[in-house]
C-alpha cells in the first residue's frame, strides 16, 4: 500500500454555498467549504491540517475578491440553475465558485473578470486539442451552411472508417455522440453476441455514465459506488469488479464464463494514472480469450499515448475499441470499432425491421457537423506530429513537478502516460485503484487547485491531472511547475 501522507478525513467537507443556492429564492450566500475538524497531526516533513487550512481561507478569499464578475454572474445563475451551474459536477472546481469563461483559444482561456489561464485541464481531455483548434474550426464552418444533421450518411464518414482501421487496427466502425454511449453500446453488443448478462470493470474505473460501471471494491465485496445517484438495478447484479493489474481475481471472475466483456482502460486515468504492470495486458487477453468473454479497451483519455492511443503503442487486440472526447475537438463525438468477426456476427444478428430500437441510437448520432469535425481534428489537429510535441511538454510538467517532490522531501509521486501526467499524494506510483483511490485527499487536492487556479493555471476538478495540447508551451509548463514549488513550499514551511 502506497504511504500516504494524510488520511483523507474530511469526506463529509461540504461546499456550502451549492447547497444554499438549491433555494431558488435565496441569494447565493459566499462562505468557503467547510473543511471539517481540524487535525492537529503533523507529517514528517511539517505538513499540518491547520496550516493547510488556514491558507485555504486565505486563498478562498483571494480566489472571491479578485472575481467579482464571475461571483455576480455566479449569483445570477443561482436563480435558474441547479447549483448556479449548467452541469452538477462544475460545482467541484475549488473557488467559491466556478470562474465563468469569456474566450478560450488554444492552450489558455480567459475569464469574465479578464484573468488569463493555462489550461491542463482542456476539457478534462475533451479539448486536448486545444480549444478551437483552427482546422476544425474551418470544417464546422463550412459544414454550418450544408446541413447538421440528416439521418443520412455523408462521406466524411468513409474518411473516417479508413482513418480508424489505419489508427486503431480494428476494420469496422460507428459513430456515436459520446464515449458514455460509444462504450454503452458495445457493452449491449457484447451482451448481445455471447448471450451472457453481466461485465466485469476493474476498481475505481470510470467510463462516463454507463449504469454498470458505478461499483467498487469494499473489503473484498462490490458495491455501489457512493454518490450513485439512482441506480436503475444494484450494480453487483449486472457487474464484477476486481483491481486492475491482479491477474489471479481476473481469472475467478472470468472463469465462471457468465461476464459478457471486460469494459478496461488499458491505464486506469480516473483515479490518478495506474499503469499496467508487466504482462498484465497480455494475461488480459489472453484469459478473456480463454473464457469466452469480449475485451473492450476504452481509449478515450489514454488516447493521450500517441495517435492511436495506448492499443497501438502496446500492440493491444481488443474486440472493440472506443473513443470519444478530443475526437472532435470538442464537437461532440465519439466512436466504437470491432473486429470483422464481430461485425459478421452483428450484422447476421441484426434484424432489419427492429434496427433503428435496439438500444444503440441516438438521433443525432454520426450527425455531419459531428463528423466533420472528427475528420479535420483527426487530419489536421491530432497528428503524429502533435503528439511529438505534446508528449516530451508533457515529461518537462513531470520533471518539474518531480524536482519539487524531492527537493522538499513530500510523501508523493508524479506519473505520465503520453502528455498527460499527474501527481499523487502517496510516495509509491499506485498498483491498482484502491491503492491510487486510498492516497487522494480531497482538502489537500483543492488547495492545490485553488492556489493554481489564483495563479493562472487550471488542473482538472477531480484529480491532480494535467495534459498537454498541440499549442502549449514550454513556458506555460515551467509556470506550473514554479507555482506548484511555491505551493508546496507554503505548505511545508
Ligand atoms: C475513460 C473514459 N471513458 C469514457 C468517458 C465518458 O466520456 P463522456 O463523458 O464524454 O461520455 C470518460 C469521461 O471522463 C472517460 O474518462
Amino acid at each position: 500500500m502506497a504511504a500516504h501522507f494524510f488520511p483523507n478525513t474530511f469526506s463529509t467537507c461540504s461546499r456550502g454555498i451549492f447547497f444554499d443556492t438549491l433555494n431558488a429564492d435565496a441569494p447565493a450566500v459566499l462562505h468557503f467549504p467547510i473543511m471539517g475538524m481540524a487535525r492537529s497531526r503533523e507529517a514528517p516533513c511539517g505538513l499540518n491540517r491547520h496550516r493547510l487550512q488556514s491558507l485555504m481561507q486565505r486563498e478562498q478569499k483571494k480566489f472571491i475578491d479578485q472575481r467579482p464578475k464571475s461571483r455576480a454572474v455566479f449569483e445570477r445563475a443561482s436563480k435558474s440553475l441547479l447549483g448556479g451551474v449548467p452541469m452538477n459536477w462544475m460545482t467541484k472546481w475549488a473557488g467559491a465558485f466556478p470562474p465563468f469563461v469569456r474566450e478560450a483559444q488554444g492552450a489558455h482561456f480567459y475569464d469574465v473578470d479578464g484573468h488569463r489561464y493555462v489550461d491542463f485541464c482542456l476539457g478534462d481531455t475533451g479539448a486536448m486539442t486545444g480549444h478551437s483548434p483552427s482546422a476544425t474550426v474551418t470544417a464546422v464552418e463550412q459544414q454550418l451552411s450544408r446541413g447538421i444533421t440528416h439521418m443520412l450518411p455523408s462521406e466524411d464518414s468513409i474518411w473516417l472508417g479508413e482513418e480508424l482501421q489505419k489508427r486503431f487496427g480494428l476494420p469496422f466502425w460507428q459513430f456515436a455522440l459520446t464515449a458514455t454511449d460509444a462504450n454503452r453500446f458495445s457493452i449491449r453488443l457484447a451482451r448481445h453476441l455471447t448471450g451472457r448478462p453481466k461485465i466485469l470493470v476493474f476498481n475505481w474505473c470510470y467510463h462516463g455514465t454507463v449504469d454498470e460501471s458505478f461499483i467498487t471494491l469494499q473489503n473484498g465485496a462490490s458495491r455501489a459506488r457512493r454518490g450513485n445517484l439512482g441506480p436503475p438495478v444494484d450494480p453487483s447484479i449486472t457487474t464484477k469488479v476486481v483491481e486492475f493489474n491482479d491477474v489471479p481475481a481476473l481469472e475467478a471472475a472470468l472463469q465462471t464464463r457468465d461476464v459478457a466483456c471486460v469494459l478496461a482502460e488499458p491505464a486506469l486515468t480516473n483515479v490518478g494514472i495506474v499503469h499496467p504492470a508487466p504482462g498484465f495486458h497480455e494475461a488480459l487477453r489472453e484469459l478473456t480469450r480463454k473464457h469466452g468473454t469480449l475485451l473492450i479497451i476504452d481509449e478515450t483519455h489514454t488516447i493521450c499515448a500517441g495517435p492511436g492511443g495506448f492499443t497501438r503503442v502496446k500492440n493491444l487486440q481488443p474486440d472493440f475499441l472506443v473513443f470519444g472526447k478530443p475526437i472532435g475537438g470538442g464537437v461532440p463525438g465519439a466512436v466504437y470499432g470491432f473486429t470483422k468477426q464481430l461485425a459478421k456476427l452483428i450484422s447476421e444478428r441484426l434484424s432489419l425491421e427492429d434496427c433503428d430500437t435496439g438500444g444503440i441510437g441516438g438521433t443525432l448520432a454520426g450527425n455531419a457537423l459531428s463528423l466533420a469535425a472528427m475528420r479535420a481534428t483527426l487530419q489536421k489537429v491530432l497528428t503524429k506530429e502533435a503528439f511529438a510535441r505534446m508528449i516530451p511538454l508533457s515529461e518537462r510538467w513531470t520533471a518539474g513537478v518531480r524536482e519539487t517532490i524531492t527537493d522538499f522531501t513530500v510523501p508523493w509521486s508524479v506519473t505520465r502516460l503520453g502528455c498527460r501526467a499527474e501527481y499523487l499524494f502517496a510516495a509509491e506510483e499506485p498498483r491498482n485503484g484502491a491503492e491510487a483511490h486510498d492516497a487522494m485527499d480531497f482538502e489537500l487536492e483543492r488547495f492545490m487547485h485553488l492556489y493554481a487556479m489564483n495563479r493562472g493555471i487550471l488542473l482538472t476538478p477531480f484529480h491532480n491531472m494535467a495534459l498537454m495540447s498541440p499549442v502549449t508551451e514550454a513556458e506555460d509548463v515551467d509556470r506550473h511547475s514554479k507555482v506548484f514549488r511555491d505551493a508546496v513550499r507554503e505548505l511545508v514551511v
